[in-house]
């Protein structure tokens, strides 16, 4: 490309949250993309991976994992820098950065954590901002602002500001919760990803287990109707106009999408779904409406919920970083929407802006 300068893409993962080995798949499939033919004359690649302990490793150290020449555990050596030491951006060289791709998945990097420390660096990044990304993560103030809007969601409680460590908070809140929504529950925490820390619990017993499990999460607890249903997602990408993917279906064989089903390899994923054409319509509606209201863009997964017996839709969530690997629904979505991985990583960077 003649008279077009190359951009430098930083991309940051792996990370300290429990989905760290998801981060480092997705960044696989990013990098392959940026270096592939149609790319790699637009772009050079920079990468910084985080160990699970939160060390950062320069440049070169990271190509290796991203090249699949380094085995991570080989990271854990590095696991403990002398107390109260961080090595964050210390001797990493991030000035030639011209563009970030944080590909940090959970918290500290998908509640917008990892966006704020980037906005130090005044240059563009690949998603949305601190506002959006720590909405989206957190269950109790998302669903409170689409309640205000009366987007669809399953009748919940929010518990904050209570000790749930002791005994009998948690009884009283489990006769609060039978009293106020059908059985079963889901109890959740408010920040968390990848089913973990989520319990479907049917009796007094099960929820005050459920919030004990919750709880050791996150202090902020979200308990909803468990309703019977299918699961359908739909891919957003862009800034002032947002375009959404075609809607896909994921089918597993458990009773609910928890972290094992999610990680199976067993699971059908279907896009388009096989659902009306009216109820896509409303969930592509929804998703946009749903994005604008937490001020989410750059790109984002929104996942929904069709109750069977109602047909009726549900937002569930919307995820700010979805997962990029080879089999994700995000990248799947766009492959069946007309996009191609390599076409949809260019067109994110692209679209990048400041945070
Ligand atoms: N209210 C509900 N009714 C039925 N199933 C639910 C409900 N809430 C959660 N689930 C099940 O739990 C899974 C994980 O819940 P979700 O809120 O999406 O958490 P995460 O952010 O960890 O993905 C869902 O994909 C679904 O299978
Ligand atoms: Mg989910």
């Amino acid at each position: 490309m003649i008279g077009k300068e190359k951009k430098c893409i930083g991309i940051i993962f792996g990370g300290s949250s429990n989905e760290h080995y998801v981060s480092i798949s997705s960044a696989k499939t990013v990098f392959k993309a940026l270096i592939s033919k149609t790319n790699k004359e637009r772009f050079n690649v920079r990468a910084f991976y985080i160990n699970k302990y939160g060390v950062w490793f320069d440049n070169n150290q990271s190509l290796e994992i991203l090249k699949d020449n380094c085995r991570v555990d080989s990271t854990n050596k590095f696991q403990l820098l002398p107390k109260r030491e961080i090595n964050f951006l210390h001797n990493i060289e991030f000035h030639s950065i011209d563009i970030w791709f944080p590909l940090l998945h959970g918290l500290n990097g998908e509640d917008g954590a990892i966006h704020g420390l980037l906005k130090f660096t005044q240059k563009p990044l690949v998603g949305g901002g601190i506002l959006g990304s720590a909405l989206g993560m957190d269950k109790i103030l998302m669903k409170k602002i689409f309640s205000t809007l009366a987007i669809p969601q399953v009748n919940y409680l929010a518990i904050q500001n209570q000790n749930i460590g002791e005994d009998n908070v948690k009884n009283n809140l489990s006769v609060e919760i039978i009293e106020k929504l059908n059985l079963p529950v889901f109890v959740k925490p408010a920040n968390s990803g990848s089913s973990l820390g989520i319990s479907k619990a049917k009796n007094k017993s099960e929820i005050i287990y459920a919030l004990q499990k919750a709880w050791e999460i996150d202090s902020r607890i979200v308990i909803e109707e468990g309703l019977d249903v299918r699961e359908l997602e739909c891919g957003i990408i862009g800034n002032i106009k947002l375009s959404t993917s075609e809607v896909g279906e994921v089918l597993y064989s458990t009773d609910w999408y928890d972290y094992d089903s999610k990680y199976s390899l067993d699971n059908k994923i279907i896009i388009p779904a096989d659902i009306d054409s009216q109820v896509s319509k409303k969930i592509k509606k929804i998703a946009i409406q749903s994005c604008r209201a937490l001020h989410i863009y750059g790109f984002a997964r929104v996942d929904f919920f069709l109750e069977k017996i109602s047909n009726k839709i549900f937002l569930n969530e919307i995820n700010t970083t979805p997962g990029f690997t080879s089999k994700s629904m995000f990248p799947m979505l766009w492959n069946a929407s007309g996009l191609n991985i390599d076409q949809l990583v260019a067109k994110l960077i692209d679209i990048s802006s400041d945070s």
